[in-house]
């Protein structure tokens, strides 16, 4: 099954991003706007959402295909209750080759200050913390829910100590927004070992507000870090990397950028996506999904569902991001409606 798995581009199948619920405490107004995410909003209900035993027989599927890592996401993945049994469960698969699998988190960082010894005790390796912004003001105008960035913080520490490391930070930067705070940002966690990566506003489902004229470009957010710092492009990156790092040139770290809109890295994209109602995304901007719940049942193996994942992966070829240039006309919105962010989990 291994050999095959590469979809129409020659890409195969490396990562999985697992979302284990679509709700979240944070109203980001770039992903989660208020005036659409409301209490009517008709999200997963808690019996439409996998079970921790269909999920795990499900990523068992996806490592018999070569997957080797497990990103787990929301919404927000610790509003899941239990979340630490999945882990645990998850953190005993091998890879055919009887390697480690390894299981990373993407969180808002707000309830990660009680969590994260627990997640680390059932088997977490990594997680990486969404922080936008230092100033509380700026933080809460985009969280939108005055939830203040402290508490993040907090988490963010608790998470070093924990030994989820290296932990990283997203900051999302929006322009006229936030980009005051991305030299604030980097300058407080070099020396701490946490690498930041900044990400240009994506028009992801979700965004509603999105205008290629609201995107701070990777290039000038590392202008602005290089106007204090010296920075040096690392020479060995992951092929499947989102992020381009750069070494602090004074040894305090390291930085990252993800350019999904100036450059884009649909290329080397070996990333699926499952939503926590078991519908599998092949790329983060598709318009349609696979619904592999069917095949989830106890009477089956998990090698028919993975027969059923490489079917559909062969015929993947989404590279949402290198043709949004293409169909897109300068200035204007999004190019057209694609799944919401919050139920793939980025
Ligand atoms: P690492 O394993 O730590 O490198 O994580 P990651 O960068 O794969 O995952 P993370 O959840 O931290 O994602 C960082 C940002 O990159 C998020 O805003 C994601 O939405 C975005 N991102 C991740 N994968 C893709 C992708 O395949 N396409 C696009 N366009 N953006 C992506
Ligand atoms: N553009 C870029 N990144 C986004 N994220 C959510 N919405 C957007 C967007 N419109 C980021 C979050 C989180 C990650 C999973 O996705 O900040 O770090
Ligand atoms: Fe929630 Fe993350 Fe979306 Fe913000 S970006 S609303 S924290 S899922
Ligand atoms: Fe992958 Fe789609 Fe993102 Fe391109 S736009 S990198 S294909 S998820």
């Amino acid at each position: 099954l291994l050999s095959e798995c590469t979809d129409k581009l020659g890409r195969p199948l490396k990562d999985l991003r697992l979302s284990v619920i679509d709700q979240c405490n944070f109203r980001c107004t770039y992903c989660m706007p208020k005036e659409v995410f409301t209490k009517d909003f008709p999200f997963l209900s808690s019996t439409s959402r996998m079970s921790f035993d269909q999920m795990t027989f499900l990523v068992k599927s996806f490592v018999m295909l070569g997957v080797e890592k497990i990103r787990i996401t929301g919404g927000e993945p610790l509003l899941r209750k239990g979340l630490e049994i999945l882990i645990e469960r998850l953190a005993r698969l091998r890879t055919p080759e009887g390697k480690d699998i390894e299981i990373a988190l993407t969180t808002n960082g707000s309830l990660l200050a009680a969590k994260a010894r627990s997640l680390r005790d059932a088997g977490l390796q990594r997680v990486t913390v969404s922080l936008d912004s230092l100033d509380d003001a700026v933080f809460q105008r985009m969280n939108d829910v005055g939830f203040p960035v402290a508490r993040v913080l907090e988490g963010i520490e608790a998470a070093t100590a924990a030994g989820l490391s290296p932990v990283k930070v997203n900051t999302v930067v929006e322009k006229g927004v936030n980009e005051n705070q991305i030299l604030p940002i980097a300058r407080y966690f070099r020396n701490t070992g946490v690498i930041v990566r900044f990400i240009e506003f994506m028009d992801v489902g979700g965004a509603a507000s999105w205008a290629r004229k609201s995107v701070f470009t990777s290039d000038d957010s590392r202008r602005l870090i290089e106007s204090e710092f010296a920075l040096q492009p690392q020479l060995t990156q992951r092929a499947n990397e989102t992020a381009c790092n750069f070494d602090y040139a004074d040894g305090a770290g390291s930085v990252g950028f993800i350019s999904s809109v100036s450059q884009p890295f649909c290329g080397d994209c070996t990333r699926a996506r499952v939503s926590a109602d078991g519908k599998m995304f092949t790329c983060l901007f598709a318009t349609g999904s696979f619904d592999l719940k069917p095949w989830l049942g106890e009477a089956l193996a998990p090698e028919a569902l993975a027969r059923k994942i490489l079917g559909h992966w062969r015929r993947r070829d989404d590279r949402y991001s290198e043709l949004r240039g293409v169909r897109a006309q300068a200035g204007s919105k999004k190019v057209y409606p694609t799944v919401r962010m919050s139920l793939v989990g980025g």
